[in-house]
């Protein structure tokens, strides 16, 4: 990973910055764009010279691959900013190397290591002053590509535009959540694309979770597609229960996207000592463990929220409170990798990137 600031890359600045119409202290997460964005687009079999222009609405042909087959993928991450106003990232070399992954799996060709860094460094430094500092505040960073060729054959595309765009966002707690585990309905099934962060995984998920609303909850927990006797993860997060003091989470596998946050959670957890069981979960053991006590805390992982603690859940028609803990595993994890990403704590896992 290099962190420097490209000479390769052409830059357009935008004539007036938007960023004093922004009230930072009310963000709507994901409605608010910083003044630039990066655009490398992907003709004739290569990648060409990226360019990073102001951020605004963009022309594509009606017939781009894109809006008929979804050939699309995309990342999450987010830059942090220390009191002392340095810039961080937090562990970007995983969502590099998952975008090339969700990329392979989608047949959208690779996307170079140093465009994708030349680009995020470039990009942060432009639009540096759209990151406050202040425990929760962050950039959330949006890469992803789209097929843009023109043609309505069902095909891969010769054409793709790879972009990053950029969104400021607050430390947000919306409340514990309420989820509804899916009995019927599947996110992902074996051989598919779970494990890639590709756009159709998530359309997939939207009429689901529509139902489930309906209902009371605000997400689902996806179970396996075979039996659907088996947890799996939620909209946007890996999920972790918490049996006794044990923790348990799904192993990841090609229906499960394989979290950073995930992967975060458990070393720290193994680092401290917590038993961490990485294996396949039955939801009846999670009832079972609902009603005989045993179940402390259901928490979802994932960059978005950090950690979020799930106050209850349903299943084939009953409905099961969790007990709110006094020092529960949720606030200590939370806690825990902030303070890496804000840079309040070591880095002992040198997870963290200098911008
Ligand atoms: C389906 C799904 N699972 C889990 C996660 C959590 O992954 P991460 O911790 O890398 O944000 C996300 C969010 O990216 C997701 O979309």
């Amino acid at each position: 990973m290099k962190n420097t600031v490209s000479q390769q890359i052409e830059i357009t600045k935008a004539s007036e910055s938007k960023i004093g119409q922004v009230d930072f202290e009310n963000l709507n997460f994901g409605k608010i764009f910083t003044d630039h964005m990066f655009v490398c687009d992907y003709v004739d079999g290569e990648w060409k010279a990226p360019k990073i222009i102001p951020y605004g609405p963009m022309t594509l042909d009606p017939s781009a691959r894109v809006f008929h087959y979804g050939q699309a993928v995309f990342e999450g991450m987010k830059a942090y900013k220390d009191d002392n106003g340095d810039t961080f990232l937090f562990r970007p070399d995983e969502n590099f190397k998952r975008i090339n992954k969700s990329a392979e799996r989608l047949a959208i060709p690779e996307f170079p290591e140093e465009y994708f860094f030349d680009g995020l460094n470039t990009l942060l430094k432009l639009d540096e002053e759209w990151i406050k500092s202040g425990y929760g505040n962050s950039l959330y960073i949006r890469p992803f590509v789209i097929a843009t060729q023109a043609s309505v054959s069902a095909s891969e595309a010769d054409e793709y535009r790879f972009m990053i765009i950029c969104s400021p966002a607050q430390s947000y707690y919306s409340g514990d959540v309420s989820v509804l585990v899916a009995e019927k309905f599947s996110r992902s099934a074996n051989g598919g694309f779970g494990y890639a962060k590709a756009a159709g995984n998530y359309a997939g998920q939207f009429y689901p979770t529509k139902l489930a609303k309906e209902q009371g909850y605000q997400q689902v927990i996806w179970t396996d597609s075979n039996s659907h006797e088996y947890v799996e993860e939620a909209g946007t997060m890996n999920l972790f229960f918490r049996v006794n003091d044990t923790l348990l989470t799904a192993p990841v596998s090609d229906r499960i996207l394989d979290g950073v946050t995930r992967k975060s959670l458990i070393a720290i957890a193994e680092k401290e000592g917590i038993s961490v069981d990485v294996r396949p979960i039955k939801v009846s053991e999670i009832v079972e463990a609902a009603n005989n006590g045993s179940l402390k805390e259901i928490f979802g992982a994932g960059t978005a929220a950090v950690v979020s603690p799930v106050k209850a859940f349903g299943y084939k028609g009953e409905h099961y409170e969790i007990e709110k803990q006094e020092n529960s595993y949720a606030s200590h994890f939370k806690k825990a990798l902030m303070d890496i990403q804000y840079n309040k704590a070591e880095d002992t896992f040198g997870w963290r990137y200098k911008v």
